[in-house]
């Protein structure tokens, strides 16, 4: 594996290369354990650059068999090779020479699954963003594009279907049980987006007409049997080629468009142009195997790779540093379309509850860094919450500032001047300003600025010259390496709400630049003045979740109540219900803490129960209000000294004390919401939402297991079966009822790797000091696979995610074993552990006794010397 070298890469370091590469000529002959590949590169030096100036090629791991120039052998004293690098010391002093590569790789033996692989009998690559450089020696950076043509050739009997970018040219047979195919993309692109795939699959295929009528031949390629599987993936990209033409006008521009779904594979999915390659999961969905969430984030996920081949393949990135000049844009384009497809307040509240679990805690702790970062040791960990989903936030809020229109041609703009171009966030944001002629500079800080910034809030209201006054303090909290920070920009969507639960328009607004119900904060402080506001409204703020902030607000619990019953912005309303139960949980917490005994209020009890009866909602919608913030959102707000426990007790309590009180009622709509036969659609899914919350407060009034016992018999989908199976395993460990569901799911599925994620994670997420115990027991149960990317996301990423009681375990046991899980992956798959070591980030806001346990393990973690430069960067930054 790549050793940590402790280079640190600058964003102020960009150099463009000496030498470009026009043309990519590549030759695989596929062999499980020795592939030979054969790189015949045109370079061409770059105006400017000195004739004979040393070429410098990238590696990794690499071993190079010959090298050629201009079809002659290159002697001993013409070249350096390593592993890592290839230096021609002379290059021929014209302005074009062909360099050809010859190396040979063991894709058996490659466990990164970086680079060539070998797994389940299929060869795939996954190169972004440096594993070209373990294929063969180039400049494996994003702004040098080539046209490539590649030509692949392997055994038909185990291999007869052969992929690559861009369209196939040509297919034919060598003998011996050999045979070929060459394909040729006509697009310039840099070497992360070159992908090869072979092997035996299944596919299914389709066909789709682009608004210009012409033809491309879509194809999802899928292990045998699985085809069916595949129909509603194939369902979402036709969807999502139909939308990218009607919403931005962009078409897709090769004749065929194919997808392959792998079963091991590093993250969710990879855009490599013309060849979508997928992990499995993201791909293969039936109502029986597969829950609604999967059904959603397979639309979601299709879509993003889809809308990659404009922003992103088209239009690429200059350097790593612009990452979310691709990311955070393509999730804004994906987010769009499900809120199209689906429903959008819906969608909205979802997407705000990852980016509090996922991006907040990032920004807030020791692995906080901008948007658009300057700095960094490993790239592979760059992929993160804060380039995705708050670089989709900061995109969101250019719509905000802009307005729709001016956003529209802003974007039309930036695509047109840079297509076939690698750009910057600078070129973003100029495009915007350009269209629309409105200075971004302050705005630009989102991008370049780390941490969460805080709004300070606090409202008076005087009758006697009917002036409400808004009183709004910014700030941003420091984050490693940036100590003081500069004042930003935050467009701030507001309402007062009157009586009636209508808006008030004041008469007249002075403090601030108020425009389409939104506050312009870009002082420390405002003191915004709504005159002609004869009554004390209700404030909404952060309506629609217009910025990705904190607000700090002392609101009143009945104004709070008043907002989630009549807010006319139905984000508002979830967030009202979500403060008034974060507030009540962490009451109980200072209580439960303090040995005494909490009262809930009632007003909030039966608000909860008004909720589930109100038909005017939509199903989905009732069941996000009846969810309770989970524990981490919970610690999250409390801040500091957590003890897990004493959190998860505190929930318990006010989850309970909503179930007993609306025990009948929930009863009652649990009989009468049966979402009827099996679709996909978010209105079906919806009602199953409601249903299955509904199901776990009567589990937890009655205190039976009976409910979901009989409903996980009876259940005809995965997703009230996985529902029901979840509520017997967390809410009646133990139980004869929870022992016996688990056994039959196992006995069920255990031939469908997929299914059986499920069944790891409902185990690894119940609750309880006895966690850690079955944690263990699991990792060597005959269906986990320490090599297999999902199998360790399931067991212990939930684990380590989403049992805050099991994982905290105050003796330290549940961060042992974590720890001696993530240096097994480590020793195949870096990345993998990585990402999973990412769970101790928040070490510093628990209870001492248990912050000194983890401390220990990432101390026992960092003084490995053989660390990879992965967990090395992770685990040295989480502990810095
Ligand atoms: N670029 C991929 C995406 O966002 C994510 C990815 C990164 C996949 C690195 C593999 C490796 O869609
Ligand atoms: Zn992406």
């Amino acid at each position: 594996m790549r050793q940590d070298t402790g280079q640190i890469f600058k964003i102020e370091d960009y150099q463009p290369s000496d030498y470009l590469i026009p043309e990519t000529k590549l030759t695989f002959e596929l062999q499980p354990e020795a592939t030979i590949v054969t790189a015949q590169l045109q370079f061409e030096r770059r105006k400017g650059v000195e004739a004979g100036t040393p070429l410098v090629l990238d590696g990794d791991e690499l071993s190079l068999v010959r090298l050629e120039l201009d079809g002659r052998p290159v002697d001993a004293s013409g070249y350096q090779a390593s592993p890592q690098q290839l230096i021609l010391t002379a290059p021929p002093a014209s302005a074009r020479f062909t360099l050809t590569v010859v190396t040979q790789l063991d894709p058996s033996r490659n466990s990164t699954l970086m680079g060539l692989y070998r797994s389940n009998g299929v060869y795939c690559t996954q190169c972004e963003p440096e594993g070209f450089r373990r294929i063969t020696y180039f400049y494996d950076r994003p702004d040098v594009l080539s046209v490539y043509t590649v030509r692949i050739e392997a055994d038909r009997a185990t291999a007869p279907t052969l992929l690559s970018n861009g369209n196939p040219v040509e297919q034919g047979d060598l003998g011996s049980g050999r045979h070929y195919a060459v394909w040729h993309d006509p697009f310039p692109k840099p070497s992360y987006l070159f992908a090869v795939v072979a092997g035996d699959f299944d596919v299914l295929e389709d066909s789709f007409i682009t608004a210009s009528g012409r033809k491309v031949e879509l194809g999802i390629y899928v292990e045998h049997g699985k085809k069916a599987r595949a129909a509603y993936a194939m369902d979402a990209l036709k969807r999502s080629m139909v939308w990218d033409e009607e919403v931005f006008g962009l078409e897709y521009d090769l004749d065929v468009f194919n997808i392959v779904a792998v079963s091991d594979f590093n993250m969710g999915a990879m855009e490599n142009k013309g060849l979508n390659v997928f992990n499995d999961k993201y791909i293969l969905a039936d109502e029986a195997t597969a829950t609604d969430a999967d059904f959603a984030n397979i639309e979601a996920i299709v879509a993003h790779e889809y809308f990659h081949n404009w922003t992103g393949n088209r239009i690429t990135c200059r350097d790593w540093f612009q990452l979310c000049l691709k990311e955070g844009l393509t999730v804004f384009r994906d987010h769009e379309f499900s809120a199209d497809q689906r429903s959008r307040p819906v969608k909205r509240i979802a997407e705000v509850r990852t980016l509090r679990a996922m991006q907040f805690p990032e920004d807030q702790g020791p692995l906080a860094h901008p948007v658009r970062p300057r700095r960094y040791r490993e790239i592979a960990n760059f992929y993160t919450a804060t380039v995705y989903e708050k670089g989709s936030e900061v995109v969101r809020m250019i719509r905000t500032v802009l307005g729709a229109e001016a956003f529209a041609r802003g974007l039309k703009l930036y695509i047109e001047r840079h297509d076939g171009e690698a750009a910057t966030i600078e070129d973003f944001i100029r495009a915007f300003e350009d269209a629309s002629e409105q200075d971004l500079s302050q705005f630009a800080l989102w991008y370049h600025q780390a941490g969460t910034p805080n709004l300070a809030v606090t409202a008076t209201h005087n009758a006697a010259d009917a002036t409400f006054r808004v009183e709004i303090e910014q700030s941003v909290p420091p984050t490693p390496s940036e100590s003081r920070k500069r004042l930003m920009h935050i467009p701030l969507a507001f309402g007062l709400v009157g009586e009636d639960g209508q808006d008030i328009v004041a008469a007249q607004i002075e403090g601030a630049q108020v425009e389409n119900g939104v506050i312009h904060v870009r002082k420390r402080k405002h003191s915004v003045v709504f005159h002609g506001i004869p009554k004390r409204p209700a404030l909404s703020l952060n309506r629609g979740f217009s910025a990705p902030m904190t607000l700090s607000m002392e609101q009143r619990p009945e104004d709070l109540v008043f907002l989630a019953r009549n807010d006319s912005d139905l984000f508002a309303r979830w967030q009202a219900l979500n403060t008034l139960l974060t507030d009540a949980t962490i009451r109980a917490y200072r209580a439960v803490s303090g040995q005494a005994n909490v009262a809930h209020d009632p007003n909030l009890i039966a608000t909860m129960g008004e909720m589930a009866r109100d038909d005017s909602l939509e199903p989905a919608f009732r069941a996000l209000a009846l969810t309770l913030p989970s524990e981490s959102d919970i610690a999250r707000e409390i801040g500091a000294n957590i003890n897990p426990d004493a959190v998860f007790m505190a929930r318990e309590g006010l989850a309970k004390a909503i179930a007993c009180a609306n025990a009948d009622q929930f009863a009652t709509l649990y009989g009468i919401h049966d979402a009827g036969e099996f679709r996909p659609d978010a209105a079906s899914a919806g009602k199953r939402a409601l249903r299955n919350v509904l199901l776990d407060y009567l589990s937890l009034s009655s205190d039976q297991p009976t409910y979901a016992a009989a409903q996980f018999a009876s259940a005809t989908n995965m997703t009230d079966k996985a529902a029901a199976l979840t509520i017997l395993a967390h809410r009646f460990p133990g139980h004869v009822e929870a022992s016996a569901a688990l056994a039959r799911f196992e006995d069920t599925y255990t031939n469908d790797p997929l299914v059986m994620d499920k069944w790891f994670q409902i185990q690894a997420s119940t609750p309880g000091a006895n966690a850690v115990e079955v944690v263990r027991s699991l990792l060597d149960h005959p269906a986990f696979s320490i090599g297999n990317p999902n199998r360790v996301r399931a067991l212990m990423g939930t684990f380590a995610t989403l049992n805050q009681t099991g994982f905290h375990r105050d003796d330290g046991e549940g961060y042992r074993l974590f720890a001696t899980t993530v240096l097994e992956v480590e020793k195949r798959n870096p990345q993998v552990a990585a990402r999973l070591a990412t769970a101790l980030r928040s070490w510093r806001s628990l209870e001492p006794k248990r912050q000194e346990a983890a401390r220990q393990v990432l101390v026992m973690i960092s003084s490995r010397e053989d660390l990879s430069s992965d967990l090395r960067d992770i685990v040295e930054r989480i502990l810095s």
